[in-house]
């Protein structure tokens, strides 16, 4: 077995939203705003995690930190055992505002698992997936911060799978990020077990649009980004968000639900109708900070590796 005390790997992680309006569990957007992880591999057992920024003094920093529990589980599954690791994370993703976080913490364990273990393991796109997968419970947070662009992520018997797509140039992405976070269990214990066979061919027509709009026709982005299936059982837990999406919306701009909230994504279809939303957030809603962000192709990269 080759020793991998030593071995160290760098990876940046993008910040996604998902949902994206219809495509609720489905569709998701990787953001140009990175989480960094550097992790070294080093004698002994256990982990010590050093966290600058988002997370620091909240989140673990033993084994039950999420990012090592990521890193355990890829061991685990490829049946290697694992060595002790030093971590140190630089987050800037906030936490429980819909942009990914954890998503972001899962990939980059996993992508870093997959550094550490190169020329030991292989691992296919798909089976990153699937064991980022296991661990976030959906994959519409994870596939767009694996792979960047827009990911459309669907599960069959076989396990989850996905399809990127390259967005529209004219697409230009503005995050709206309150000071307040909301909890993804929260959001979804408000979600009915059914809906109305109507809602939801209003949500396939919509989610179909939508593909067409983010990649061909961003001047149908209003209609597409249209929802029926989760933004309103939600609304009573982020209502600041509802009246942030009620103010864009009259004034043209495709806004919705950042994730599981409370974020809102605005989707404008030039950089000018962006700015347009970026002045009518900071003229009515100053507390919410407006993230000016591009779509990001790469997804989770490797940064260094020794
Ligand atoms: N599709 C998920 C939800 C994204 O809205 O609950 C957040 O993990």
């Amino acid at each position: 077995m080759t020793n991998l005390v030593g071995r160290k790997v760098s990876v940046k992680v993008p910040a996604t939203s998902a949902n994206l309006g219809p495509g609720f569990d489905t569709l998701g957007m990787a953001l140009s705003y990175y989480d960094e992880l550097e992790v070294e591999a080093v004698a002994g057992s256990g982990a010590v995690v050093e966290v600058i920024g988002e997370g620091a003094g909240e989140v673990p920093t033993d084994e039950n930190n999420l990012v090592v529990k990521s890193i355990a589980y890829v061991f685990e599954q490829v049946g290697v055992p694992l060595p002790g690791l030093k971590l140190k994370a630089h987050n800037i993703i906030p936490h429980g505002r819909g942009m990914g976080s954890s998503g972001a913490a899962v990939v980059s364990g996993i992508v870093a698992a997959k550094g550490l273990l190169e020329g030991v393991v292989d691992f296919t796109p798909e089976r990153l997936l699937q064991l980022a997968t296991d661990l976030e419970g959906h994959p519409d947070n994870v596939a767009p911060a694996l792979f960047g662009g827009l990911t459309i992520a669907w599960e069959d018997a076989k396990g989850p799978h996905h399809k990127k797509l390259i967005v529209h140039r004219g697409v230009s992405p503005l995050e709206l990020v309150p000071n307040f976070k909301m909890s993804t269990a929260t959001a979804r214990a408000l979600q009915p077990e059914s809906v109305p066979h109507e809602d939801a061919v209003f949500n396939v027509s919509r989610s179909a649009l939508l593909v067409a709009a983010l990649t061909q026709s961003p001047e149908l982005l209003m209609a597409a980004t249209e929802d029926r299936l989760h933004q309103d059982y939600r609304a009573e837990a982020m209502p600041e968000a509802g009246k942030v999406i009620e103010l864009m919306r009259a004034n043209n701009h495709a806004a919705v639900v950042s994730g599981a909230g409370p974020s809102v994504l605005v989707l404008a279809s030039d950089p000018a109708e962006r700015m347009e939303a970026a002045k009518l957030a900071a003229e009515n809603f100053p507390q919410w900070r407006a993230l000016v962000l591009a779509v990001d192709f790469k997804g989770a990269t490797v940064i260094s590796h020794q």
